[in-house]
């Protein structure tokens, strides 16, 4: 609802359209290990209707499920995903944490694949066979949790950091990269995804930051460092809790 106010207020005093937004809303698809019973096909329609209503707009960008939690359900969702795109109520429609595992799910259903898989990627966690098998199948990455490897990041008190010993180690490397362009560390973490050929969507609540997040285009990675970037890689997320049975 409030998201909806936001986009509504400034579309009509910013004088930008709806074409110059990018809207993206995602499916909670249940999950039967929290006792939350999978949404049907016919739920799934109705939770995307009434995300359209709380946000005022006729269709969204992109809409995705959420996660994995589908069951056996997991098709059934994605089938009604792909008559909400044929309805004009998502212009693209995708995924979000799933495996290849989840993604082969559909193709064995003969369904189209997903326009795209929103899940966590930064240099500590590249993903690379489900990205090799996401660009092969045509399904556009979308990195979140872009930020997690920051010098910054969960650094507060009483902040639980997932970051491991050897995460920690590697932290004055993306510093010392940042300083030789001449960027800011995020600069240089989102730049990593852009030029991998992902989709990046930093959060900020800071104006100056969110400028400095979409200034990525002045500056490239050179091939060692994206070589160095390449060998940091330490496997599953930090974000998207490990252990998870649906992963
Ligand atoms: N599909 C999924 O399951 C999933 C899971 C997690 C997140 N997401 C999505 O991914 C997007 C990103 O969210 P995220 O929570 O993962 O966070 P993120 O973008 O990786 O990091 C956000 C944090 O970084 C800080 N930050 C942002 N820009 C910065 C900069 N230039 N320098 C220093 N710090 C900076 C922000 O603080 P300030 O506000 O103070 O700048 C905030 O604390 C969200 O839209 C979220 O919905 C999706």
């Amino acid at each position: 609802m409030a998201v909806g106010s936001g986009i509504n207020k400034g579309l009509q005093s910013a004088g930008i359209g709806r074409e110059d937004l990018f809207v993206t809303a995602k499916l909670w698809p249940g999950n039967p290990a929290w006792g939350d019973a999978p949404k049907t096909g016919a739920q799934t329609i109705a939770e995307c209707d009434a995300s359209l209503a709380r946000l005022g707009l006729d269709y969204v960008d992109l809409y995705l499920i959420h996660a994995p939690y589908g069951g056996d359900m997991r098709v059934e969702q994605w089938r009604a995903l792909l008559e909400i795109q044929k309805s004009g109520k998502a212009r693209s429609v995708g995924v979000s944490n799933f495996n290849q595992q989840h993604l082969d799910e559909i193709k064995a259903a003969g369904l189209p694949m997903p326009d795209a898989n929103q899940i966590e990627l930064h240099p500590w966690s590249q993903k690379p066979d489900l990205i090799a098998y996401m660009f092969k199948n045509g399904i556009a990455p979308i990195a979140y949790s872009s930020l997690v490897p920051l010098s910054t990041w969960r650094v507060e008190e009483g902040q639980d950091s997932a970051k491991t010993d050897e995460m920690k180690a590697d932290g004055a490397a993306f510093q010392d990269m940042a300083a030789k362009y001449n960027v800011s560390e995020a600069q240089l973490l989102l730049r990593w995804g852009v030029q991998n050929g992902y989709a990046v969507l930093p959060k900020s609540l800071n104006p100056d930051r969110m400028r400095q997040n979409i200034d990525l285009f002045s500056f490239a990675i050179d091939d060692a460092d994206m070589a160095q970037m390449a060998t940091m890689d330490r496997g599953d997320g930090v974000a998207w809790a490990s252990g998870d049975p649906s992963k």
